[in-house]
């Protein structure tokens, strides 16, 4: 999930270096912008290198001696829309002010107003600052819009006065965005394996087989796992996407190198997802020099590979094994018959024909198989909500076939 982090310009403006770190520990990635004032207090470098991403600071190109970093002049726009939830910390009296105005003189102030994002706001200020009428009046109409502000904690202040005005604490912060965000950290203590994408098989240096996958549903189950608490190691295909927060990536071409990949890192997981789509079958000849072109017609022999999930899921012990099932036709006996035949513990099949599921969609329709007889349907929804309802099953699947909600490790 992305969380734009707002940061304005106050002494508390160094913490929230380390609320980017928390965050990303935690499974989120980090967007910093950084108002004129805060640039005042903490370089946006510090930022870039923390969060491996450009800082903005103005909505018109940078004046902060920096490079030009806007990429139009509709980044506020485009942030925006791809923003999960805006996060301020810390929240001076004057961004404060502007949000509940509704003043956009600024990149942030603008992305406030442009973004239908959530949005959590943590002030830090001198107490006088904090408990002034015009404050709380402001505070109060924030509140009253839905964004969601984490009271400034009580203790010494930058000024040398005592009272309310620190910046909350990092755990305070989370929480409320996790809150917000309805995230929760159900996962913490488990690993979860998780493979993802195609797998391209080889004909020579120049021609390979391999299937439409596109890695999202994978990485979208991977996000959120590593969101929920659990440490992820994604086993992936070639694809064109990025790393998702927290979660470690091993890449791998061929079907055989996805199962070596796999049973190398699968006795230290609790759970083990595999959606990605394995090539059932490989060249049995790879040919090391590019096959000429003939007026023959060309026969190539393929061979079966190693079925991965059949394999995980024979030794699996307390291990919680998931697999998909990628139909056209008969999508519930064909899912069942896989759940089954393959000793999965669930089976997300997907009609890959329907409109908005399958390959390279950002939406998928599944019905979620369990092994103690449940069928789920779920209606078409973003892959990030259709891993969340996987993770749920997974959770509510554990208890019921364990009588546990998380153990650590598997039990062979
Ligand atoms: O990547 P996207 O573009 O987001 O598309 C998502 C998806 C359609 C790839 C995904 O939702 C999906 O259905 N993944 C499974 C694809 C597949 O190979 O399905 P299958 O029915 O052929 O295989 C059944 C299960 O066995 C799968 O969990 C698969 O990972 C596994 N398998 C298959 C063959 C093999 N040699 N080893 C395996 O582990």
């Amino acid at each position: 999930m992305r969380i734009t982090l707002g940061v304005t310009g106050g002494v508390a403006a160094y913490k929230a270096a380390e609320l980017v770190r928390r965050l990303q520990q935690d499974g989120f990635s980090v967007q910093v912008v950084m108002t004129r004032g805060a640039r005042e207090f903490v370089t946006p470098l510090t930022f870039a290198a923390l969060s491996g991403q450009k800082v903005i600071t103005d909505l018109f190109g940078d004046s902060s001696g920096g490079e030009a970093n806007l990429e139009s002049a509709i980044e506020h726009i485009a942030v925006a829309q791809r923003t999960d939830l805006l996060l301020v910390a810390p929240a001076t009296a004057d961004i404060i002010a502007k949000f509940a105005r509704g003043i956009a003189d600024d990149f942030l102030t603008t992305l406030y107003l442009a973004s239908t994002a959530p949005v959590v706001v943590a002030p830090a200020m001198n107490v006088n600052m904090w408990n002034h009428a015009a404050t709380q009046e402001n505070v109060e109409m924030l509140r009253a819009r839905g964004v969601r502000v984490v009271d400034p904690a009580e203790g010494y202040l930058a000024c040398g006065m005592i009272g309310a005005g620190r910046l909350a604490g990092q755990d305070d912060i989370v929480a409320a965005v996790r809150e917000v965000l309805k995230t929760q950290r159900d996962l913490d203590g488990e690993t979860v394996l998780i493979t993802a994408g195609p797998t391209c098989e080889d004909l020579d240096p120049v021609r390979y087989i391999t299937n439409r996958s596109s890695g999202k549903m994978g990485y979208a189950v991977a996000e959120a796992a590593a969101l929920r608490g659990a440490k992820v190691i994604l086993v992936s295909g070639p694809v064109n996407l990025e790393v998702p927060a927290g979660v470690e990536r091993v890449d791998v071409r061929t079907a055989k190198k996805m199962h070596q990949a796999v049973s190398e890192r699968i006795a230290d997981s609790s759970i083990a997802i595999l959606a990605a789509a394995v090539a059932d079958y490989r060249p049995v000849e790879q040919h090391a020099e590019k096959i000429k072109k003939g007026n023959a017609p060309l026969t190539i022999s393929l061979e079966p590979t190693t079925d991965i999930l059949a394999e995980v899921a024979k030794n699996k012990g307390q291990r919680i094994v998931v697999g998909f099932a990628a139909e056209t036709d008969h999508v519930a006996e064909n899912a069942r018959k896989k759940l089954s035949a393959k000793n999965a513990d669930l089976i997300v099949a997907n009609d890959v024909t329907a409109e908005g599921a399958g390959f390279d969609q950002d939406t998928n329709i599944v019905t979620l198989f369990s092994r103690d007889g449940r069928d789920l349907a779920l209606p078409k929804m973003s892959k990030s909500e259709v891993a969340q309802r996987i993770l749920d099953e997974i959770v509510r699947l554990r208890s019921v076939l364990h009588g546990t909600v998380a153990s650590k490790r598997s039990g062979d």
